[in-house]
């Protein structure tokens, strides 16, 4: 008997420690699994492991719930760059008091107390630093219907109030250590409790993700409290413009590996004993390959990061006068550079900001851009601290100040604002000896990137590529990915995963999950037609188009299909063609010939049924909109920048030459090869129409 109790016993034993045993490899597996890319040899094989284990679609639509719940709380406060800023949607605030407000008045004023509460090194409990009075009137016509009305505001400490229709914003002007910590509390006027506000952390920790698959694997797809448990927070701490950079690209790379593995049929991969591919990598995950942007250059662009991060805090103490900012800045002998954007297209912007960033990068400028380009933060988000308001908060008024300061300070404080022609491209600069001045603007659309290191005769020719080891088919990619990243909230916009797809077009998540797939050999094409065209995008015409006129460019696609039909039998790939077009009629028709079919996205079977053209067309059906010919700007920037990031991701391009919206895409995308650079209505073939990056640079306008 006893015996028996003891096996039994030991039974139990062996079981838990099985058990435990089972945790700790999942433990392991689920820990190990995170979103870091690896490399693997050279340029080549350009490529990160995935492994992911359970189908991602469900992560996935919690990527939109989690995003939604967001943007939808009321309270979102921010430690950026030492500054501590809070932004309320009061609408929404409002309307959660008035749920415990049982009040019989119609109408009465009303006030909400908001306590900003510090721990420091020195002090370890939270204490408050500072109380914000908002005044409001409230007007409640029945149970249902409420408005209320702003009033006014009273704070202990120093700072500034914006306010829209729902959303007021407080900038605290006091200056903060990158160690002290944040609490909020708020509380209604009547109430005697204080409450503290929480709200969830963005990008989604993966953290988080990982420890919902983990544990809920059954559960509906209500956003469950779990995850939220793991992801909202009450205290702040602080972030740098260039922690916030990495921060969401590493939740990008997440979301991609997620995208990819939503796409394998693990079972059919696993029984057939397949490798597990890599995913195709985006731009963003190459650059940081030294054997694509070199380590001295990446070196050289950390450097000038920390150099930003450091004088920008060192100059723009609000605590401080203008007179004794502008005193430091003279004693430390920092000089601007300040990008303004022009009034034209997505590509001019692009180029025209990365020549600017070079030049600063080349001359030591503290780089700032004009903000009064809202699409642009909401879609991207920056390595550098650049926001005019924050680090030069006296320029917009520069002239009434400037008169009320020394004659020593107004001298040094010397202003140019420059505007590139269209001959910048093919120039040689001397960027210190051309504009001395303290305070430099530069304007214009047009590029100098690819001039300053390919002309002969330029001075910085020399610095970068013998001492940076750069070349014409990288600085324009390294540079781009070093200082812009495409936000995850964006890409989660832009890919609902449960979006049906009626159209003719692809869905998002195809196109997408194709361009991953190591599978298919993407060959973007882009066809321009005209600014035109983007005007009357939305009252889409009946006329016909005339396809002939574009078949050039299918022609030039098919022609490099046949170049390399032995190199895509070896590698088991299958080309495709993913095809941009301001003109959705071009889409239209060629989706109408050659539309990639749905057999294909089944990457379980090798077979993908093939056309007699051998073109497979990947399309969406979205309208194109002019950023400076619509009043949906936003929205313009916002499918200007995802179809930009959705042609970065094909190895290889062909785009119309008058346009540069292709162009730039294609240098941002460091695939490294040469590009067909085509005419609208002219014959050509692919055979001898490729060029390298450093002739298309000097193609119109420059990059
Ligand atoms: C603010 O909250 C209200 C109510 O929850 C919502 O309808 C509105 O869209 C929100 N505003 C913004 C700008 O998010
Ligand atoms: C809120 O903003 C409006 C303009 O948008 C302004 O007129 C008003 O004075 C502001 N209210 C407060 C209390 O700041
Ligand atoms: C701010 O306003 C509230 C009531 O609206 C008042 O109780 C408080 O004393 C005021 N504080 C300051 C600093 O004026
Ligand atoms: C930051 O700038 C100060 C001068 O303002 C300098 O003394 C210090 O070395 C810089 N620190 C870094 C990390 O660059
Ligand atoms: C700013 O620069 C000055 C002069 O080099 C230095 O004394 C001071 O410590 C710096 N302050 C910060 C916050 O970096
Ligand atoms: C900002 O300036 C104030 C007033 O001169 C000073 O007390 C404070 O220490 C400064 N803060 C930083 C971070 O340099
Ligand atoms: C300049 O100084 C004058 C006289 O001291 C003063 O009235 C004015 O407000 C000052 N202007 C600015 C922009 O500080
Ligand atoms: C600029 O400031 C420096 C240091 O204060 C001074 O020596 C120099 O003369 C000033 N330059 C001009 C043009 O006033
Ligand atoms: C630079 O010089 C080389 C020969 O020294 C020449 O082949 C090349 O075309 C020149 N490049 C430019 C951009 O002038
Ligand atoms: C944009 O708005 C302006 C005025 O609000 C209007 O005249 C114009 O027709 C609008 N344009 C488009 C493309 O909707
Ligand atoms: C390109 O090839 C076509 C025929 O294949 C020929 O007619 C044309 O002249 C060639 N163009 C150049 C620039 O070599």
């Amino acid at each position: 008997m006893i015996r028996i109790k003891k096996i039994l016993y030991l039974l139990t034993k062996i079981q838990r420690i099985i058990g435990l045993f089972i945790f700790i490899l999942t433990f392991l597996f689920i820990f190990h699994n995170d979103s870091k890319v690896q490399w693997h040899g050279g340029a080549s094989s350009q490529s990160a492991p995935v492994r992911i284990k359970r189908p991602a679609t469900g992560l996935l639509s919690l990527y939109e719930e989690a995003l939604s719940h967001r943007e939808k709380s009321s309270f979102h406060p921010m430690f950026h760059n030492h500054y501590v800023s809070l932004k309320l949607n009061f609408t929404s605030m409002i309307k959660d008091y008035l749920n415990y407000l049982k009040s019989d008045s119609k109408k009465k004023i009303d006030h909400v107390k908001i306590t900003c509460l510090k721990s420091s090194k020195a002090m370890k409990d939270f204490y408050p630093i500072c109380h914000i009075y908002l005044n409001f009137r409230v007007n409640i016509f029945n149970l249902k219907e409420v408005s209320f009305t702003f009033l006014s505001h009273n704070s202990s400490c120093s700072l500034s109030l914006t306010n829209t229709s729902d959303i007021i914003s407080l900038d605290i002007h006091e200056m903060f250590l990158a160690e002290d910590k944040f609490r909020f509390t708020y509380q209604w006027r009547g109430f005697d409790r204080e409450k503290l506000f929480r709200w969830s952390q963005w990008p989604l920790k993966t953290s988080c993700l990982k420890s919902y698959l983990n544990r809920n694997q059954r559960q509906s797809s209500t956003l469950p409290s779990i995850f939220f448990q793991c992801s909202s927070v009450n205290i702040l701490t602080h972030s740098t413009s260039r922690e916030l950079f990495i921060r969401e690209q590493e939740a990008v790379s997440y979301w991609l590996d997620l995208q990819y593995g939503a796409s394998i049929n693990r079972k059919v991969f696993d029984t057939n004993n397949l490798p597990t591919k890599s995913r195709r990598l985006a731009p963003f995950e190459i650059a940081k390959n030294n054997q694509v942007c070199p380590q001295k250059f990446q070196n050289w662009i950390l450097n000038y990061q920390k150099w930003h991060e450091n004088i920008s805090l060192n100059i723009s103490n609000r605590s401080t006068t203008f007179e004794e900012q502008f005193q430091r800045i003279i004693e430390l002998d920092v000089r601007f550079l300040i990008y303004k954007k022009s009034t034209t297209g997505i590509a001019d912007r692009m180029i025209h900001f990365i020549t600017t960033y070079l030049v600063a990068l080349l001359t030591n400028r503290l780089l700032i851009f004009d903000t009064n380009w809202p699409e642009f933060i909401d879609v991207i988000q920056s390595s550098l601290n650049y926001q005019p308001h924050t680090v030069i908060p006296w320029f917009a008024q520069l002239n009434s100040i400037k008169k009320n300061l020394s004659l020593t300070i107004q001298n040094n404080l010397t202003v140019k604002a420059h505007r590139f022609l269209t001959e910048r491209y093919k120039q040689d600069y001397d960027y210190e000896k051309d504009f001395p001045e303290r305070i430099l603007i530069f304007k214009g659309h047009t590029g100098g990137v690819i001039h300053t290191i390919a002309s002969n005769s330029s001075i910085y020719r020399k610095f970068l590529t013998i001492d940076l080891e750069m070349n014409t088919e990288n600085i324009f990619g390294c540079l781009y990915n070093s200082i812009f990243t495409y936000r995850l909230s964006q890409s989660i916009k832009r890919f609902p995963s449960n979006s049906l797809n009626k159209q003719l077009g692809h869905s998002s998540q195809q196109i997408l999950q194709a361009l991953l797939s190591p599978r298919f050999f993407p060959i973007g094409i882009q066809i321009r037609v005209g600014d035109k065209t983007m005007i009357h995008a939305n009252s889409i015409s009946h006329e016909k188009i005339n396809f002939e006129k574009f078949n050039n460019f299918f022609t030039c696609s098919q022609d490099l299909i046949y170049m390399n039909e032995n190199l895509f039998r070896r590698t088991n790939q299958i080309p495709i063609i993913f095809l941009l077009s301001d003109d959705i009629r071009i889409r239209q028709t060629a989706l109408k010939r050659w539309k990639l079919p749905f057999e294909c996205f089944r990457l379980s079977k090798n077979k993908c049924p093939s056309n007699n053209d051998h073109l497979q067309i990947l399309a969406n059906s979205n309208p194109v909109l002019h950023i400076s010919h619509t009043n949906n700007s936003m929205l313009a920037f916002q499918l200007g920048i995802f179809d930009s990031f959705l042609f970065s991701l094909c190895e290889q391009h062909i785009i119309t030459t008058k346009s540069r919206f292709g162009r730039f895409t294609a240098f941002a995308s460091l695939k490294q090869r040469n590009i067909y650079s085509l005419n609208i209505g002219k014959q050509s073939s692919c055979h001898n129409q490729s060029s390298p990056l450093a002739t298309v640079g000097y193609l119109r306008l420059g990059i």
